[in-house]
């Protein structure tokens, strides 16, 4: 398929990589003859039409950066109709023939509509922290979360032993738990709190004073923010085990930071294919990693299908939490 000018944009919360998924699109699209514009700011960037020409010498330099240098938005209007057609209408005016969309859930969500809408092609790269996308093994920042939050993990480990103090550490996700179990796995959380998996939480307190009891004088416990109110399961635990209990919320740290190995050759990877499967005539689809192959996946079955967690692991965790 022949295409002129192709748009990218990323959108949604930022995520390590998103710089090097960038500059791997932009670079095989100007190897295979087209212009690129960047959007500004996402669908901010897109709705109020602020764009600049994207070449090879535009996106050096950035790889091994964290953030995004397109800059990112949480743009509302988009949920909606009337941002749809805004949208939909300078995509047009620009006459863009393809899309880039790097971002996560509610990117890919909007993508979906937004090629429904405007009939141009969209590809969706798959960047977020969150891990959520369903199709994809991996999504482009998980991995430099989750080693964010284990260094910050071990870190309180130190002080936790010390002090023989039991710590809750919240962890991003706001409705999955993709990031507090493999930062609880890796650290040896004693226990790990996930939006997907109900759990008693004097249960929780009986297993923390009966392992006092066999000699264990300090513990771990992962929360994801979906998982429930941190503050109240901190006095819950302060209240029922009489144990010295300290809160910690990661908060924004997890989306920072240079991006791993895993994410950078992830976001090498998928920004390339995304510009191949455009020119290979594919119109509504997400970048995905299975079993290490890139696959376009369905746009609206990525972003709208729960991808299961892997209980696997959380049993393997409690199991060696002993
Ligand atoms: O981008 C995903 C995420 O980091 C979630 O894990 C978190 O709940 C949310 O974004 C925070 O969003 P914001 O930066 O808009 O506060």
């Amino acid at each position: 398929m022949t295409l002129n000018l192709l748009g990218i944009a990323t959108t949604g919360g930022d995520a390590p990589g998103m710089n090097a998924a960038l500059r791997a699109a932009v670079r095989t699209a100007v190897t295979n003859g087209l212009k690129v514009i960047g959007f500004e700011r996402g669908y901010a960037g897109i709705l109020a039409n602020e764009s600049r020409l994207l070449d090879a010498r535009s996106v050096s330099g950035i790889i091994h950066l964290g953030g995004t240098f397109l800059k990112t938005t949480r743009a509302d209007e988009m949920r909606t109709q009337e941002g749809i057609s805004k949208a939909t209408a300078v995509l047009k005016q620009n006459r863009l023939e393809g899309l880039i969309v790097i971002g996560g859930n509610g990117s890919m969500r909007a993508a979906c509509r937004l090629h429904e809408a405007s009939g141009i092609p969209i590809i969706g790269i798959p960047a977020t922290i969150d891990n959520d996308l369903a199709g994809t093994d991996a999504t482009i920042g998980f991995d430099t979360a989750v080693n964010t939050g284990l260094e910050a993990l071990d870190k309180i480990r130190d002080t936790a032993t010390s002090h023989e103090r039991v710590f809750v550490v919240e962890v991003m996700g706001r409705n999955r738990g993709f990031v507090a179990l493999e930062v609880g796995v890796g650290a040896g959380a004693e226990v790990i709190l996930v939006p997907e998996i109900k759990y008693d939480i004097d249960k929780i307190c009986r297993m923390l004073i009966e392992s006092k009891r066999h000699g264990k004088r300090s513990a771990i416990i992962v929360m994801a923010e979906g998982a429930g109110d941190s503050t109240e399961v901190t006095e819950a635990i302060r209240e029922k085990t009489g144990f010295e209990v300290r809160l910690t919320r990661l908060g924004h740290v997890q989306r920072g930071g240079h991006p791993t190995a895993q994410s950078r050759l992830l976001a090498c990877e998928m920004g390339a294919a995304s510009v191949e499967f455009l020119l290979d005539g594919k119109k509504k689809h997400m970048t995905g990693i299975q079993s290490g192959r890139m696959v376009p996946v369905d746009l609206e079955y990525a972003s709208t299908v729960e991808k299961p967690i892997e209980e696997r692991l959380y049993r393997l965790a409690l199991a060696l939490a002993t």
